[in-house]
C-alpha cells in the first residue's frame, strides 16, 4: 500500500508583488494559518523572481512554514541567455519548488515539450522537485482529445526521468478553460483526468510512482470550491493562481478541511 500522500497547496502569483508586497502576502498568510493546517497539508508560495530573495529572508527569519517555489527557470546551469535564471540560482535561494511548463509559459512564450522535459530534469538535479503542469484548451476537450493530450504531455514531460524521480514529483492538472476565467471544473472531471496522470506516471515509472506522485488540481481553486475538489480521491493538492494573491482567500483554500 501506497503511503497517504500529504496534500500540496501552492500559490502561483503570476507577475503580481513587488518585493514589498510579497513580504505583506506572506506574512499575512503565514499569521493566517497555524502548525494544524502545516501538520495536514504543505503550502508553497511562488513569487516572481525579483522577490524570491525578501519571501526567503522572511520565511527563514521568522521560521514559517510556508515552503518557498518559482515559477519558471531556463534548463541550462549558466550561461548566455539573456533575462532567463538558471536552476542552480533558484536552489541557493532554498527554491524547494519550480513550476515548469505551466500553460502560460506554453501558450504565450511558445515553451516546448522538449523545453519542459529538459527543464523538469534540470530541476531535479538541483535537488528541487518540478511541479510538472499539463493540460488541453477548450477545443481540445470539446473535440474529445483530453486524454491525448494529457496523456502526451506527462509521457513528454517525464521522459527520461528515473522511478524514484517521478515519485517525488507534482503534476498539476490545469485544464486551459479554467484559468483565470472563473469556470472550475467539475470535480468529477478532475478526478478522472487527475486519475489518467496517475495511471499514465504508471505506464511510464511503475505502480510505486504512481501511488506516490502528488496531482494537483489548477483553475480557478477559491475557498468554495476547495473542499470539493480536494475530496476526489487522485487530487492531492491545488495551484492556485488569482486566489493565492489574497493571503484569506489563499489560507482560506489551505483551510478547505475546516470549512462548513
Ligand atoms: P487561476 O490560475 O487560479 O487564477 O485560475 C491557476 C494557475 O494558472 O496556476
Amino acid at each position: 500500500m501506497a503511503e497517504a500522500r500529504k496534500p500540496l497547496i501552492s500559490g502561483n502569483w503570476k507577475m503580481h508583488h513587488n518585493h514589498f508586497e510579497a513580504l505583506q502576502t506572506v506574512q499575512k498568510l503565514s499569521y493566517l494559518l497555524d502548525s494544524e493546517d502545516h501538520d495536514a497539508v504543505d503550502v508553497s508560495v511562488h513569487p516572481p523572481f525579483t522577490d524570491l530573495r525578501t519571501v526567503q529572508t522572511a520565511i527563514e527569519t521568522d521560521r514559517m512554514e510556508i515552503i518557498l517555489g518559482a515559477q519558471h527557470c531556463h534548463w541550462e546551469e549558466k550561461g548566455a541567455f539573456t533575462g532567463e535564471v538558471a536552476p542552480p540560482m533558484l536552489a541557493k535561494l532554498n527554491v524547494a519548488y519550480v513550476i515548469v511548463g505551466h500553460s502560460e509559459r506554453r501558450e504565450l512564450f511558445g515553451e516546448t515539450d522538449d523545453q519542459v522535459n529538459r527543464k523538469v530534469k534540470a530541476v531535479l538535479a538541483q535537488a528541487m522537485t518540478p511541479i510538472l503542469c499539463v493540460g488541453e484548451t477548450l477545443e481540445e476537450r470539446e473535440a474529445g482529445r483530453t486524454e491525448d493530450k494529457v496523456a502526451g504531455q506527462v509521457r513528454a514531460g517525464l521522459a527520461g526521468v528515473s522511478a524514484e524521480a517521478v515519485a517525488g514529483m507534482v503534476v498539476a492538472y490545469e485544464p486551459i478553460w479554467a484559468i483565470g476565467t472563473g469556470r472550475t471544473a467539475s470535480a468529477a472531471d478532475a478526478q478522472a483526468v487527475c486519475a489518467l496522470v496517475r495511471s499514465t506516471v504508471g505506464e511510464l515509472a511503475g505502480a510505486e510512482a504512481a501511488g506516490a506522485v502528488r496531482a494537483q488540481y489548477g483553475g480557478s481553486v477559491k475557498p468554495a470550491n476547495a473542499a470539493e475538489l480536494m475530496a476526489e480521491a487522485d487530487i492531492d493538492g491545488a495551484l492556485v493562481g488569482g486566489a493565492s494573491l489574497d493571503p484569506e482567500d489563499f489560507a482560506a483554500i489551505v483551510r478547505y478541511r475546516r470549512a462548513s
